[in-house]
């Protein structure tokens, strides 16, 4: 693998179990499958992937905004990861590493670690839904919509503008959340002590291809409004273009 395509060109089967789901099912979730505490990472990802595929198994994953709600009530009890295996991504503008912690179905566990400012420059995840969680150091995502209308991002140099919707200082234990059709587009920049994050990623179309958008106004968001919409360049999956 190409360690500047990381997290999002990480083959997932999970496209024909998840498409071919059951009509999804509005009623509440089962008592059983809400999360317990747990006291290694090991334990929830184990209870968190039964309870995964048990949600899909009842009422079907192809509601992606409530699959990722339910994904998100488990991140809120997990258990800081052991230290895994970090991969550089060269590129960056700061020392910025990778990992895999766990691959694996309906979703994947990936790992972010960044020096102190060090930007992950805005990129889409078409396809995929997302939660990045901190649990070390701070740090600052900026998430964005596609604006209708705008160039896809297979189409490598067209220019596309997208809307900022959310600007979000995380510190440990907090977290953002994206879906496919939804803030599917964030930047993340380390805040003054560097970052650790952890993403669970979930793919319902699509193999992860994705790119970066060099974005051609931008601004620090600590002066960025609310709202703003930007205008930037499809570059692909090279972090050294964007
Ligand atoms: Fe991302």
């Amino acid at each position: 693998m190409q360690r500047r395509q990381f997290v999002h060109s990480i083959p997932l089967s999970l496209v024909g179990a998840l498409m071919s789901s059951q009509t999804f099912d509005e009623g509440s979730v089962s008592p059983s499958l809400m999360p317990k505490q747990y006291s290694t990472f090991v334990e929830w990802l184990n209870a968190s992937r039964a309870a995964a595929l048990q949600f899909v198994a009842d009422s079907g994953a192809a509601h992606a905004e409530r699959f990722m709600q339910f994904l998100a009530l488990w991140v809120t009890a997990i258990p800081d990861p052991n230290e895994p295996t970090w991969q550089r991504i060269d590129g960056a503008n700061k020392k910025l590493e990778f990992a895999l912690i766990s691959p694996g179905h309906p979703f994947v566990v990936t790992a972010l670690r960044m020096e102190p400012g060090c930007i992950l420059p805005a990129h889409c995840h078409p396809g995929g839904g997302g939660i990045t969680l901190c649990i070390d150091g701070s740090l600052m995502i900026q998430h964005y919509d596609l604006v209708a209308g705008s160039a896809a991002f297979s189409e490598t140099g067209a220019v596309a503008e997208v809307e900022e919707v959310s600007v979000t200082r995380l510190r440990k234990n907090q977290f953002t959340l994206f879906t496919p059709s939804r803030a599917n587009l964030h930047q993340l920049q380390a805040g003054p002590d560097g970052a650790v994050a952890v993403d669970i990623v979930v793919q319902w179309a699509g193999a992860g291809e994705f790119s970066y958008l060099k974005l051609t106004d931008s601004t620090p968001a600590s002066q960025a409004a609310m709202g703003r919409r930007h205008r930037g360049t499809w570059v692909g999956m090279d972090i050294a273009r964007a």
